[in-house]
């Protein structure tokens, strides 16, 4: 077993950073809740109620942590998974992002995003705020502060980012420490078909510093699930960016699958979303009804041993 297994203890809850708040050890992201250009929502054959069929399926099998943002389907995510988390009523982590546009330009433009994001949630405060990108002209320190002042405002129980590297990582660590405020977390894409932050140092930093790493498009937007081939295609803006993977990925799909069957048939989207948890990651696959996150749940509760790791690693090496 992995420390990072053990830590996850992978039916429980898992830390998140050095906040003192618990998640289940795989949350559940809520781009696909509102959002019509990569995911089809309202023609795309799912529905508000398959959704709030999917949240359903989650909350009752115990995961607890959502990750939605002010810019999925310009609030909608915000405003149904409010919605749906106030109809069934028990508590949950919510996580939600600021986007720091370049025409935000005052430092106060947070935390009125930050109540934008609150009024559309129907929440009090959030449990998670995260800085969605690292983006121009503002550096770390700026948006990292108005974190800081996000957190002062009591309106926000912890803060993260997302999609920082290595070194806005750690200097967001470093400026939040000296405000007495952990960096609870950075969002960014992890996958057997992305492991840059396995590579460049950013996984190995988070984990000595207690930063949790959420793994963002942990099953590579679908095509590690197996059913995208090269005779069934990925459409729209899915296949401009990831129609090149088709082929390479095939035989590590089948890898995926033979691990799989060998586990009481588990499916190749339950194997590598377990590789991710065994990473030390906490991954929020995206579902768009009951079944995809029925099935994404099947992913926790079991381990892959270091040996079928060590062979995941390998086959996904030259394609990652
Ligand atoms: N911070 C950031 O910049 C950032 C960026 C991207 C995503 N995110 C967050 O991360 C979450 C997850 O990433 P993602 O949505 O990009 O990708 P993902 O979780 O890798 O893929 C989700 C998609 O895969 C398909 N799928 C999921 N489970 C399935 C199953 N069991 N069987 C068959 N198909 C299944 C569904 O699409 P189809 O049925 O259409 O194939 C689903 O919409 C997002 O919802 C969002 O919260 C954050």
């Amino acid at each position: 077993m992995t420390p990072d297994a053990e830590l996850a203890n992978l039916d429980g809850r898992v830390p998140l950073g050095k906040t003192g708040i618990t998640i289940s050890p795989l949350g559940i992201g809520t781009w696909q809740w509102g959002d019509r250009f990569t995911w089809d929502y309202g023609r795309g054959g799912f529905s508000d109620a398959d959704l709030q069929a999917s949240y359903q399926a989650c909350v009752t099998q115990g995961i607890n942590f959502f990750d939605t943002a002010e810019v999925y389907g310009r609030g909608q995510s915000e405003r149904l998974l409010g919605k749906f988390s106030r109809a069934d009523g028990r508590e949950v982590v919510i996580a939600t992002k600021f986007m720091p546009f370049p025409w935000r330009v005052s430092r106060s433009e947070l935390l009125k995003a930050l109540k934008g994001s609150l009024a559309r949630l129907g929440l009090p405060r959030v449990d998670l705020y995260q800085i969605h990108w690292p983006m121009p002209p503002h550096s770390t320190r700026f948006w990292v502060e108005a974190l800081g002042d996000a957190m002062q405002s009591g309106l926000a129980r912890a803060v993260g980012v997302s999609n920082y590297s290595r070194e806005q990582t750690l200097r967001a660590h470093d400026l939040l420490t000296r405000q007495g405020i952990p960096l609870a977390s950075n969002q960014v894409r992890f996958s057997l078909l992305d492991r840059k932050a396995e590579r460049n140092g950013l996984l190995q930093a988070c984990r000595e510093r207690g930063i949790t790493l959420i793994a963002y498009s942990p099953l590579a937007q679908g095509l590690l699930t197996g059913k995208y081939t090269l005779q069934q295609p990925l459409t729209g803006d899915r296949r401009r960016r990831l129609g090149r993977y088709l082929a390479p990925v095939q035989p590590l799909i089948t890898l995926l699958r033979s691990m799989g069957e060998a586990r009481d048939g588990k499916t190749p989207a339950q194997v590598a979303l377990n590789w991710v948890v065994a990473k030390g990651a906490v991954p929020i696959p995206g579902a768009k009804n009951a079944r995809q996150a029925q099935e994404n749940l099947g992913a926790l509760g079991w381990q892959l041993t270091q040996d079928e790791i060590a062979i995941l690693d390998q086959a996904s090496a030259d394609i990652s």
